[in-house]
């Protein structure tokens, strides 16, 4: 059996993570207003379907930029479709990651990972990856969901970020989930 395909979320998934419902209880504006400016220059690693990524794109305005990265070429597909012929769609770059290597080239300002650090096998390589592409007041927001992963989990998480070079600037508050900030040390 493949443990690996068992741990990602599956494409045929991808409509529930899409939907009206979680916009209400999950506004991307609300969760990203407080850290993205125009003319930023973020990267979104797990991008799924693209629920934040399209707000992200909106936010960072024309100047800006959003890489849209996600280790499955169907997730991708769905992102492609959903930002078709829109205003923002020359604003969202997509990139398809290795399992164990995310592959981007450049420096970003910012970088979100929205219930996908629990998907990846070796988190040091994952944040020390990451760590080398965030520009040196850049940002990195990670958030987890409740149940699936318990606050010793999250808590092992932040350790191995602390490890490859990241520091917490702030626990937000993103009740139920888990949520943090994370910056250069
Ligand atoms: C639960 S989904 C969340 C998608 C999106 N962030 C959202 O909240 O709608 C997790 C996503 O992370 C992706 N993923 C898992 N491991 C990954 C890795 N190592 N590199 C890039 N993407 C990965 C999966 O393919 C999936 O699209």
């Amino acid at each position: 059996m493949d443990n690996r395909k068992n741990r990602v979320c599956p494409v045929e998934r991808s409509g529930s993570l899409n939907n009206r419902f979680r916009k209400w209880l999950q506004s991307p504006k609300k969760i990203l207003s407080p850290y993205i400016e125009e003319g930023m220059a973020v990267l979104e690693v797990g991008c799924g379907p693209g629920f934040f990524t399209i707000d992200l794109a909106q936010m960072v305005g024309e100047n800006g930029k959003v890489v849209a990265a996600d280790l499955q070429e169907g997730m991708l597909q769905k992102l492609k479709e959903n930002i078709k012929g829109s205003e923002i769609e020359h604003r969202i770059i997509l990139h398809k990651c290795e399992e164990d290597k995310i592959g981007v080239s450049g420096k970003f300002d910012f970088v979100f990972l929205f219930y996908m650090v629990h998907e990846v096998p070796n988190k040091e390589a994952f944040f020390t990856e990451l760590e080398s592409i965030l520009k040196d007041n850049g940002r990195i927001y990670v958030v987890e969901p409740p149940f699936h992963v318990s606050k010793k989990d999250f808590e092992e998480t932040i350790k191995k970020a602390n490890v490859s070079g990241l520091t917490v600037v702030e626990r937000t508050k993103l009740f139920p989930n888990k949520a943090v900030i994370l910056k250069k040390s």
